[in-house]
């Protein structure tokens, strides 16, 4: 099966200022994104995430690295061919970016109209456009009329009138309320699958990442800290960075009581553990605590849970106190680690509380 890579990002860096006294806004950044891909990329604000995906579009010139794009290197382009190889990319803005003194027919229009494309042509598409976003019956309204979502929808409109091979996201969703953003993260998601438009999209939030993205990488500081698909950040994560964006979507972190809960044992040969199971795929339907139960003769107490969807893939977490006598434990979590579940040991009953 062939991946066709659309997007290579080699060894990007950007300072602002000198060299001396200058910000790095990029540090030998390098990724790589598929065509027809979701492609997140999330950091805190002042990250580098805008330099990034102005630097995609040649926005911003970077001090070093290349920028390919299909077969194209961007960073090598200039004047015409530039612009010829940039109309082929999508921009959508926080803050929408209309021009407020065209109607929303005028504003989809306009890089039609910079592309020399003929009137009739230019209304047809135009139509074609509003009636893909969703909006056909605000042709002739002025942005000052319309809602945070309805303008959004515009910019996308507007974005892909040139039929762009790619669509750059920055903070597209952040200036609406959480109801709007999933409605236009579905529109999003709805013109990726259609048209097989690729999407690079930034933000702050993970809960965007976890809706529509395939794959993520978070940067940090100007310096990619960790890449991968959605599934395998939110499974794996590798960097507090990473952590802590989950966090904000699903609850890793546990309650005051569990953690100061004190493991007590009643036997010399008993042993007492507090652990945290991380399912992902198939495993996390399976009755795990009663095989516990019965195989290994370990009590099981579940003090935390939850299951969660990614892609339609189920993952989740279970906290449980675990007691067994004469090794028991041992076997059963080694017995969990065959089947794929991993383990964090939160707590034993040598651990100080
Ligand atoms: N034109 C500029 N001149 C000087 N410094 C800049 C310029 N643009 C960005 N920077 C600096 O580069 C760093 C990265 O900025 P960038 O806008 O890429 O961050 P961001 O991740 O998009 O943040 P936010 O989430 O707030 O939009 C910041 O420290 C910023 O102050
Ligand atoms: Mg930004």
């Amino acid at each position: 099966m062939g991946v066709k890579r659309l997007i290579r990002i080699e060894n990007l860096s950007k300072t602002f200022g000198n060299r001396d006294n200058g910000v790095v806004a990029l540090d030998n950044v390098s990724l790589t994104i598929e065509k027809g891909q979701i492609f997140g990329i999330i950091g805190l604000s002042g990250a580098g995430k805008s330099t990034l995906i102005r630097c995609i579009n040649m926005l911003e010139k970077p001090d070093q690295g290349r920028i390919f794009i299909g077969s194209k290197e961007i960073t090598a382009l200039s004047g015409k061919q530039l612009r010829r190889e940039r109309s082929k990319i999508g921009m959508i803005f926080q803050h929408f970016n209309l021009l407020s003194s065209r109607t929303v027919a005028d504003n989809v229009a306009f890089p039609l109209e910079i592309a020399g494309v003929p009137r009739t042509e230019a209304k047809k598409r135009v139509a074609e456009l509003l009636r893909l976003v969703g909006i056909e019956d605000k042709a002739n309204a002025y942005p000052s009329q319309l809602s945070g979502g309805q303008k959004q929808r515009v910019g996308i409109a507007r974005a892909l009138a040139n039929n762009p091979e790619v669509l750059l996201c920055d903070e597209a969703t952040s200036a609406l309320d959480p109801q709007t953003t999933k409605t236009i993260l579905a529109l999003l998601q709805d013109i990726n699958r259609r048209l097989g438009l690729t999407i690079v999209l930034i933000t702050h939030e993970m809960n965007v990442v976890k809706e529509i993205c395939d794959s993520v990488a978070i940067i940090d500081n100007g310096r990619i800290v960790e890449k991968g698909t959605v599934l395998e950040v939110f499974a794996h994560p590798q960097t507090e960075a990473a952590r802590r964006f989950i966090k904000g979507v699903i609850q890793i972190d546990l309650p005051e009581e569990i953690k100061n809960r004190s493991l007590i044992t009643f036997e010399p040969s008993e042993k007492v553990m507090l652990v945290r199971l991380s399912f992902i795929g198939e495993s996390a339907g399976e009755p795990v605590v009663s095989a516990l139960v019965r195989k290994f003769d370990v009590d099981a107490n579940i003090l935390a849970g939850n299951i969660d969807h990614i892609k339609e893939v189920p993952f989740g977490t279970l906290v449980l106190e675990l007691r067994a006598k004469n090794g028991g434990l041992d076997a059963a979590l080694t017995y969990l680690r065959e089947r794929g579940i991993e383990i964090e040991v939160l707590k034993d009953e040598s651990t100080p509380a």
